[in-house]
């Protein structure tokens, strides 16, 4: 049965953590999986998680099972984080929401219930987009194809490009959106382009789909959720998928949440039991730990206080690096070549690289990113910078 199924090369963002582990020269820089780091190059767990922790460990009292629908609270106290207390309001029962083993189980869960409501339908991702949504959305049997987004000359979105191209979708066609710190650009739509994209969904009767993964890296919690809360107000059908990974530093725990809003007045239990169904068939149900911890942080006011400090705190830092970056990359005789680094936001960036260039520089430098050329800015520090920003004008 499996003796035809060869070994598969390593995942393109993954599996440079093994390669960076084995390396042993000293200089080394991982700027791959994207992850928070800290000065010392650590991915710390945040103060008001670790209290969490301590609470939980205290009260929980018991490992019975949760519902497929996930940890109590949870979905309620990340829908008012993401929609806001008002559109959440409004959107009433027209919203179903369940929690997810992580942001990628969100998409997944999104996916298969497309493609069970209508598997004939087209998905449309950003030119570029994470290395794994295209997997992801195929796994789940629906086809893609690809819209203009970014434009290498400006490192920033060709607006223009991207609405003549979504101007080819037909009715029905889900349009996959970064709903903040654009994975693997850093360039991110502004607020009035949100509406003209919002205007143009509405106009071809087009299904938004908002990947969520860094709120609160981009400017700050409200701000960078203004996507979500126009695309939510302005559209009758939309998908939410959202992960705490990145904000809440809980990446092994698996934590997310996928968010549907529709048409029909009973959407939280007809969409809710379907989303409860799929889950069950794949999983049964979600990890209950990292929920826990986010349910807890939301729901205690000075956690919920303490840990956006440590979220500003952590894109700051980012912010810091980025301007760090580019003015190395300046000193370095790179001109304007890389000056959108200082302009994006999020932990990514996607540097004009070939893919060969990329592999000199893993190669003869040991810095480790994926061959789009995008780095994990967060992987920099104030000693590393020069240090990368000479390697990669070395390649130029
Ligand atoms: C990334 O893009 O590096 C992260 O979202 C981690 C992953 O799963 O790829």
């Amino acid at each position: 049965m499996f003796s035809h199924l060869d070994k598969l090369p390593a995942d393109p963002i993954l599996g440079l953590s093994a390669l960076f582990k084995a390396d042993t020269n000293p200089e080394k820089v991982d700027l791959g999986v994207g992850v928070y780091k800290t000065a010392e190059g650590k991915t710390p767990i945040l103060g008001a998680v670790q209290q969490a922790y301590g609470r939980l460990c205290a009260d929980e009292g018991s490992k019975v099972y949760i519902a497929p629908s996930g940890w109590p609270g949870f979905t309620d106290a990340v829908a008012k984080l993401v929609f806001g207390d008002d559109l959440r309001a409004n959107l009433g029962d027209h919203l179903a929401g369940i929690q997810t083993p992580g942001g990628c189980g969100a998409l997944r869960l999104a996916f298969e219930l497309i493609a069970y409501a209508k598997p004939e339908t087209t998905v449309w991702v950003s030119t570029p987009t994470w290395a794994n949504h295209v997997p992801t959305l195929a796994a789940a049997g629906l086809k893609h194809k690809q819209y203009a987004y970014y434009d290498q000359a400006t490192a920033s979105v060709d607006v223009e490009a991207m609405l003549a191209s979504l101007g080819d979708a037909q009715a029905g066609d889900v349009v996959l959106l970064h709903a903040c710190c654009h994975n693997p650009t850093g360039a991110d739509l502004a607020v009035a382009d949100w509406k003209r994209v919002s205007d143009l969904l509405l106009e071809k009767g087009l299904i938004p789909f908002l990947d969520m993964a860094y709120q609160g890296f981009a400017a700050g919690l409200d701000d960078d959720a203004e996507s979500v809360r126009h695309i939510f107000s302005a559209q009758p059908e939309a998908l939410l998928s959202y992960s705490c990974s990145k904000n809440f530093g809980l990446y092994r725990e698996r934590t997310g949440a996928l968010f549907v809003k529709g048409t029909r007045a009973d959407t939280k239990d007809a969409l809710g039991t379907n989303l409860a169904r799929l889950a069950r068939e794949n999983y049964s149900m979600p990890p209950a730990h990292g929920a826990a911890l986010a349910t807890t942080v939301l729901e205690d006011s000075d956690l919920k206080a303490s840990w956006i400090m440590e979220l500003s705190s952590m894109r700051d830092r980012v912010n810091g690096l980025r301007r760090g970056l580019a003015d190395a990359f300046v000193r370095e005789g790179c001109g304007e070549r890389f000056s959108g680094v200082a302009r994006q936001t999020g932990m990514f960036s996607l540097l004009n690289l070939t893919a060969e260039q990329v592999a000199v520089i893993q190669k003869d430098k040991s810095i480790y990113f994926p061959s789009n050329g995008r780095i994990n800015v967060a992987g920099l520090t104030d000693e590393n910078i020069p240090y990368v920003a000479r390697a990669i004008a070395g390649v130029l």
